[in-house]
């Protein structure tokens, strides 16, 4: 059983796209263990990205996913992590499949709707930024 880390960033939350969201990885068989809306500040937002650290697009990055408040969420499920990542579709909507959260939603490679962890070993570190355990059923 694997858990992943998925956040539905500002321009899901701005245009009332939550719920469609979080269906569409329910629908798929994958649990709800954890939930939480916020604000991400600087500090965590480098955190998150800190693989992208010095790459062009890294201050944009950090500043957008700290722009307005997001959800945080924790998904289970067998294979969830790639599970998710199929559902969300590639990074840039224009090149994302129809049917993909992404390829359907996603205005452009910033604004590309959520975020999904990309490996197992990712998600658990990414879990932690966002979640005690005791706030993980
Ligand atoms: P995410 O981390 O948000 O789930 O997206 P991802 O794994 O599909 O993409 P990743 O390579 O981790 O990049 C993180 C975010 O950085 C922005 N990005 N911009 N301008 C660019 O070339 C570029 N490349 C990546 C995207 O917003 C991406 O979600
Ligand atoms: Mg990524």
């Amino acid at each position: 059983m694997e858990r992943s880390l998925v956040l539905i960033k500002p321009d899901a939350m701005q245009r009332r796209l939550a719920g469609t969201i979080i269906s569409r990885l329910e629908k798929q068989g994958l649990k709800l263990v954890a939930l939480k809306m916020l604000l991400v500040d600087k500090a965590l937002a480098k955190q998150l990205y800190a693989i992208h650290t010095g790459k062009p697009f890294f201050n944009g990055l950090v500043n957008y996913i700290s722009s307005a408040p997001i959800i945080a969420a924790v998904f289970e499920g067998e294979g969830a992590v790639g599970a998710i990542r199929k559902l969300m579709g590639a990074t840039d909507p224009a090149k994302a499949e129809a049917g993909t959260i992404r390829g359907d939603f996603g205005l452009d490679i910033e604004h590309n709707t959520v975020h999904g962890a990309d490996s197992v070993d990712n998600a658990e570190e990414e879990i932690k930024l966002f979640f005690s355990e005791n706030e993980i059923s």
